[in-house]
């Protein structure tokens, strides 16, 4: 059995591996961008370096083999990434020559600020991530169990892509609904949806 315990400076770099190698729907981020630095920074930093207090991750055997990256205030994400994981990212997309991938120009926008009325109901979100031979043995469910008694009566959300059969189905079943459909980042030239759920505890 895995121990699930908090997120710690010395998991950063399995953190952001794991989230290269499960980037679209489980599979390895190679497979529409080259940049692993560039990925990890937006998808993880804010977690990892900026609000470490609401991630969790699952060790097994001194091996991080997941992760659930949370938190609590989404409105001070969305502003922290404005202000300062963004324009690093693309400054470091510049040097590293990725900043001309199609990956890039379709998809580097800031994040949807818009969402006012889903942000008011449920204000906390998060990420989950195993390695592809970690799954199905009840950690992920274990990570969300943790989150969702630290954010206590927040209403959380939490987007799957509406192609990740598996990611859908966890979520289905551990109770939360469908709250949007929503266009997210592409990985072709075709428009790219996720399907945001929300959660509320009925406690
Ligand atoms: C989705 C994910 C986080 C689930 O974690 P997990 O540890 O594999 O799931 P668990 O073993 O805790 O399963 C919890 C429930 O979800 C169901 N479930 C998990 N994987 C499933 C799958 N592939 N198909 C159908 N149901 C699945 C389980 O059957 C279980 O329900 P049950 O107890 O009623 O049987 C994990 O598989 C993963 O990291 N996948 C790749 C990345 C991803 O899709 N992330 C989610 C989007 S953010």
């Amino acid at each position: 059995m895995p121990i699930i315990r908090h997120y710690e400076p010395r998991d950063r770099a399995a953190v952001r591996e794991i989230c290269c190698d499960t980037a679209d729907a489980g599979e390895p981020v190679e497979h529409f961008f080259p940049d692993r630095e560039v990925f990890a920074d937006l998808l993880t930093r804010y977690y990892t370096d900026f609000a470490p207090a609401a991630s969790w991750v699952a060790e097994q055997d001194g091996r991080i083999i997941g992760y659930l990256t949370g938190c609590l205030d989404t409105r001070k994400f969305l502003r922290t990434m404005a202000l300062r994981i963004v324009p690093v990212a693309i400054l470091k997309a510049l040097v590293h020559g990725s900043l001309w991938h199609r990956f890039v120009r379709q998809n580097l926008r800031l994040p949807k600020s818009h969402r006012r009325q889903l942000l008011a109901e449920y204000p906390a979100h998060f990420h989950l991530n195993l390695r592809a031979g970690d799954r199905g043995h009840g950690t992920g469910r274990q990570l969300l169990e943790k989150f969702l008694s630290q954010a206590g009566e927040l209403g959380i959300h939490a987007g799957v892509s509406e192609t990740n059969r598996a990611g859908r189905k966890f979520f289905e079943r551990d109770g939360f609904v469908v709250l949007a459909r929503e266009e997210r980042f592409r990985t072709s030239d075709q428009p790219e949806f996720t399907i945001l759920y929300g959660y509320r505890s009925i406690a």
